[in-house]
């Protein structure tokens, strides 16, 4: 077979040149189609067969592939996969000498951007060239446009997250000022946040939940009682118990803390858990006196931090209990006013932690 030379009339090749390879069994119309392309002004180099084909890949890097369908050992189907691996973008043309639908169906499916039937037309292969080449020009081009696009992206994601950790930061400094002057008004209370944060914490993670809730936790912790901002001092410091309009205006602290936090989008994953600080697992707590699980589980731990922090707490109306007194005092409301898993992990991290002390 050979390719009909019927038109020498060459176009420049586009600059910059590409490498082309050129993959025929056939010597007669390997060397005339590499004598052509090289008088196309491109980078020509050429192969045998499937394996040399190969070998040649591993050394060098080429924009396209001109290769015969049939050939022994290795034919053109089965070369196609391997170069595609070398470089997906790889401009394969398939020559083949006879006319085969199925075959050429298949080629085109495997990543081949044309088929071509012998004897071919040098014009037309040019043509059939600088299309495949054109082609991996556009989707290199739209490959690089699209990881600049993600890049972009990326960065904006990334700024954007940055912007929103530092409000938030900002957001809970603010709410922690006024913590210290909440505080600062019951002396009983100082520090308090920052206890049952901790303890609240370590339960969560002593009940294995992922570390985004248990920072959400350790957050609600420090904020649960911002609320106390708005509760009269003389209640709030008062040496004996309280009366029944009293306590009323206490459990307000649960809907003003919530109204203070709510405008600060950044706090709102914890606002659920703080409005739930207060509720009991029997369903007589407030404000929503819900029971069981329609507490949020932070909700409960933080519920069973807050009992032990104000149990081991000095009051204006009585002294601390010790903390073994405490956790047994909570045992028995385990199913009662708090969760029994939750009173279950709070005794093994305080068992924990009055070991080590
Ligand atoms: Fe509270
Ligand atoms: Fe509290």
């Amino acid at each position: 077979m050979t390719i009909a030379i019927s038109d020498l009339s060459l176009t420049p090749a586009p600059a910059p040149l590409a490498r082309i390879l050129v993959v025929d069994d056939d010597e007669s119309i390997r060397v005339a189609m590499v004598r052509f392309l090289q008088r196309c002004g491109y980078g020509v180099e050429s192969a045998g067969g499937g394996a040399d084909a190969l070998t040649l890949f591993e050394q060098h890097t080429f924009d396209a592939m001109i290769c015969d369908v049939r050939m022994p050992g290795l034919s053109g189907p089965e070369l196609l996969p391997h170069v595609l691996a070398h470089d997906p973008n790889l401009a394969v043309l398939m020559l083949s000498a006879v006319n085969d639908a199925p075959t050429a169906a298949n080629v085109l499916a495997g990543g081949a951007v044309d088929y071509l039937v012998k004897p071919i037309e040098l014009r037309t292969l040019q043509d059939a060239v600088i299309r495949a080449l054109a082609r991996r020009h556009s989707r290199m081009e739209k490959e690089r446009f699209d990881e600049r696009i993600q890049e972009e992206v990326r960065l904006r994601t990334t700024e954007l997250e940055q912007e929103k950790e530092s409000l938030r930061r900002l957001s809970v400094s603010v709410v922690e000022t006024l913590i210290i002057a909440m505080e600062a008004k019951d002396v009983y209370l100082r520090g308090h946040s920052l206890r049952v944060a901790d303890l609240a914490a370590e339960i969560a993670i002593e009940m294995e939940q992922d570390s985004a809730l248990v920072e959400r936790i350790r957050l609600a912790g420090r904020l649960h009682d911002v609320g106390k901002i708005g509760i009269r001092e003389e209640i709030l410091n008062k040496p004996s118990s309280l009366t029944i309009a009293e306590f009323e205006h206490v459990k307000q602290h649960v809907r003003i803390g919530i109204e203070i936090l709510r405008p600060m989008a950044q706090l709102d994953p914890v606002l659920d858990i703080i409005h739930d600080h207060h509720e009991h697992w029997d369903g007589s707590g407030y404000p929503r006196a819900v029971c069981g699980d329609a507490i949020t589980l932070g909700g409960r731990i933080l519920a069973a931090a807050d009992a032990f922090d104000a149990l081991t707490s000095q009051r204006a109306y009585r002294d601390p209990m010790r903390a073994d007194d405490s956790l047994a005092y909570l045992g028995t409301q385990a199913g009662a006013l708090l969760d029994p898993h939750v009173v279950r992990a709070l005794q093994i991290v305080m068992t924990r932690r009055l070991a080590s002390a």
